[in-house]
């Protein structure tokens, strides 16, 4: 008999009364109708279900940890960095810990079940990178958490307590560790220059290692910060199509249009992704700005036209850099779809790909999807299609992995007392 049958589920291509048959884990067969009895069936009841979202950019290592020692005051990104660099002789591994399973906890809560997380490589203990190790090691029965070795003060600009410039010598023994990911932050060198230069040295690190790339690049306003042009370039040189990401990319909003005309064929030539984190830079951008403010999220509906992977990221939540947030992948599609104008129907949908299927691609997750030989990992959703989803942020009402229910949540149902209306409303559209 089969392990779990899921009925009467939407699918997110339109599909409608499809069952989703589950064996050891694994789906082993999507059709159309009721297929027969199961020892688990669950019963869609024409909802959503949906590959579990993905977060292809997050900082786990600070996350939950606000107001510690103080709040962000201006809530500028230079100051969250300052902030960050105040806290980190006061981490403590068992604090660090703590904080990122209580995340994870809410992640798969709210059906994020695969996060890419950069954490800070720039401290001669390398605390937080010993810490996410061990979180990933346990998180890893429900959650995929992928680490990028991040050096937040600068590769080149970073010394250590005896002023030796020692960023790479840490990077190499966090991946020696086996932090997956190549990460770096160009725009935050000291110069243009050493900018490019350490795009050059941590892609050919990544090369000589087979491993991927996911910098943050160009979070900026200005409009000369170019290095994600270095980083295509490096990627074609070095033979590193389809794994490399270009993180923020914030530049881009205030660059001059007859260069982005250029800029955006390298990008997609190169095979360079990108990811967006419209939470974070619709607050943190343009904060030098009068009226007009730039809203300084990059150009989203551009690139996807031209052919780049495009995800949007959580980035922050309740951290030296952003205050808010909970793990919820539909308040930052939410918020990309509206920073972005992506209202037409095919722009909504792509919005929903760019917290699903978009960031899976970049992570390079194996078995994610809703077909016969993917991992059996699902979010029934209160919501009949992706569009309804991200307008209601809707109730994970049940998170699945490997073919068992790990988090429910109640249906969100208002309760009403008014003359000759419904007893109930629960925000859906009736068609
Ligand atoms: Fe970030």
């Amino acid at each position: 008999m089969i392990d779990l049958l899921i009925k009467n589920a939407a699918l997110g291509d339109g599909r409608t009364n499809m069952s989703i048959v589950v064996n050891g884990g694994r789906i082993t067969d999507v059709l159309p109708g009721f297929i027969s009895d199961a020892h688990q069936t669950i019963d869609a009841n024409g909802f959503l279900v949906s590959p579990p979202f993905v977060d292809a950019h997050f900082h786990m290592d600070a996350t939950l940890s606000y107001g510690l020692p103080r709040v962000n005051q201006s809530g500028t990104l230079l100051e969250g960095i300052a902030l960050w660099g105040e806290l980190k002789p006061h981490l403590t591994f068992d604090a660090l810990v703590d904080r990122a399973l209580a995340y994870c906890d809410w992640a798969v809560a709210k059906g994020l079940l695969a996060i890419r997380s950069h954490v800070d490589i720039c401290d001669e203990r390398l605390l937080a990178v010993e810490a996410l190790l061990e979180v990933k090691r346990r998180v890893k029965p429900y959650l995929d958490l992928q680490l990028v070795a991040f050096p937040q003060d600068g590769i080149g600009r970073w010394k250590d307590s005896k002023g030796n410039p020692t960023a790479i010598e840490l990077l190499r023994s966090s991946l020696n560790k086996g932090v997956d990911v190549v990460g770096g932050i160009p725009h935050f060198e000291r110069t243009m220059n050493e900018g490019a230069a350490s795009v050059t040295l941590l892609c050919e690190e990544a090369a000589k290692r087979g491993l991927r790339v996911d910098m943050h690049c160009d979070e900026t306003d200005d409009p000369m910060s170019r290095h994600i042009e270095t980083l295509a370039y490096e990627t074609q040189r070095l033979g590193l199509q389809g794994r490399v990401n270009g993180s923020h990319l914030t530049s881009m909003h205030s660059m001059d249009n007859y260069y982005v005309s250029k800029l955006i064929p390298l990008i997609r030539e190169a095979g360079v992704s990108a990811v967006a984190n419209p939470l974070l830079n619709i607050t943190i951008q343009g904060r030098h700005d009068t009226y007009p403010k730039r809203r300084g999220m990059t150009r989203v509906p551009e690139l996807m036209a031209a052919g780049v992977d495009v995800a949007f990221g959580h980035d922050c939540v309740m951290d030296p850099w952003y205050s808010l947030g909970s793990g919820d992948m539909l308040e930052v599609a939410h918020m990309g779809l509206h920073v972005a104008q992506m209202t037409g129907q095919a722009a909504m949908r792509a919005c929903f790909d760019a917290v699903t299927k978009t960031p899976a691609k970049i992570l390079g997750l194996e078995g994610y999807g809703i077909e016969r030989g993917c991992n059996a990992d699902f979010v029934l959703v209160q919501a009949r299609d992706p569009i309804e989803a991200i307008r209601t942020r809707a109730t994970r009402l049940k998170v699945i992995r490997r073919g068992k229910v790990i988090a429910e949540t109640a249906p969100n149902t208002a309760n009403l007392n008014l003359p000759g209306r419904p007893n109930s409303a629960d925000f859906l559209h009736t068609r």
